[in-house]
C-alpha cells in the first residue's frame, strides 16, 4: 500500500456534515464513486448519491458493477463531487488509469473532484427492482459519512432536477411553434424529464414541473 501513504495533509476535512457541501436532505446528486478493487488498485463509475441526512447517503447498485462488489467487501467508499463531465464520459466509457487517482489516508479520490468524502457502510439492503427494462437485482446501501473534504470553493454538487426542468421549459416555449406531431414528441420529453424530477429533484422542481405540466394540459389537447 505505499503509494497510498500519500496524505494531502493540505486538504481540509471536516467530521461528516454534507451540509458543508450543500448537499440537500432527500436529493440525489449524480457524483462518481471511488472503491478499492480485490488488487488494490482504484475503482470509478458515475452513481446517484441520495443525501438521507447531513450524515447519512444511500446508493441503490445494480448487481454485477465492480462498485457494487467493492463495497461489499471492503465497506467503504469515497463520494467525489465534480461537474467535469468529461470525468463522467470518461469514467462511464472504460477504467480509468490509476494516475488518475490520489489517497487520502488510504481511499482512493479522484484528483480532479471538486470535494469528496468518505463512506462506511452501515446497511445492505438486497433487493429485485422491476421497471421497464425488466427485473434486476440491486442492493440498497446505507452509509455513514466520515472525514468531507473541500479541494476547490465551488457551488453546488449536481443535481439532475434543475436541468430537467430547463429542458422542459425549452419545450414549453417550442410548443406554439410546432405541429402536432412534434407537439406530441415535446410532450413525451417533458414527461420524460418529469419522471426524473420526481425521482431525484427538489422541492421547487417539482412544483416547477406540475405547473409547467398544468399550464400545457390547459393550452394543448389530444397530446396523448
Ligand atoms: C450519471 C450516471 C449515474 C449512474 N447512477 C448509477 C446508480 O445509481 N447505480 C448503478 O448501479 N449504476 C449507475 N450508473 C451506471 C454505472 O456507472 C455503470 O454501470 C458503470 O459501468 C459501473 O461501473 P463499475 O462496474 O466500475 O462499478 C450511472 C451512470 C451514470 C452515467
Amino acid at each position: 500500500m505505499n503509494h497510498k501513504n500519500i496524505v494531502e495533509r493540505s486538504l481540509i476535512s471536516k467530521k461528516g456534515d454534507l451540509k458543508y457541501l450543500g448537499m440537500k436532505n432527500g436529493e440525489l446528486y449524480e457524483c462518481i464513486i471511488t472503491t478499492e478493487n480485490p488488487d488494490k488498485t482504484s475503482n470509478a463509475a458515475p452513481i446517484g448519491v441520495l443525501c438521507k441526512d447531513p450524515e447519512h447517503v444511500i446508493l441503490y447498485l445494480y448487481d454485477g458493477t465492480h462498485t457494487l462488489e467493492n463495497i461489499k467487501r471492503s465497506n467503504f467508499f469515497v463520494v467525489n463531487l465534480t461537474k467535469n463531465s468529461l470525468i463522467f464520459t470518461k469514467t462511464t466509457l472504460s477504467d480509468i488509469s490509476e494516475d488518475n487517482f490520489k489517497y487520502y489516508k488510504e481511499y482512493p479520490y479522484i484528483e480532479e473532484a471538486d470535494a469528496f468524502f468518505m463512506v462506511k457502510t452501515e446497511k445492505i439492503k438486497d433487493i429485485t427492482k422491476n421497471n421497464s427494462l425488466g427485473s434486476a437485482n440491486m442492493s440498497i446501501i446505507t452509509g455513514k459519512v466520515k472525514n468531507v473534504v473541500k479541494i476547490k470553493e465551488f457551488n453546488q454538487p449536481l443535481n439532475r432536477g434543475i436541468y430537467a426542468v430547463i429542458e422542459s421549459l425549452i419545450h414549453y416555449t417550442r410548443m406554439n411553434l410546432a405541429d402536432k406531431n412534434t407537439q406530441i414528441s415535446y410532450w413525451g420529453r417533458i414527461k420524460e424529464m418529469n419522471r426524473v424530477v420526481q425521482k431525484v429533484g427538489s422541492k421547487e422542481d417539482k412544483l416547477s414541473m406540475k405547473e409547467i405540466i398544468t399550464k400545457i394540459k390547459s393550452e394543448y389537447n389530444n397530446l396523448e
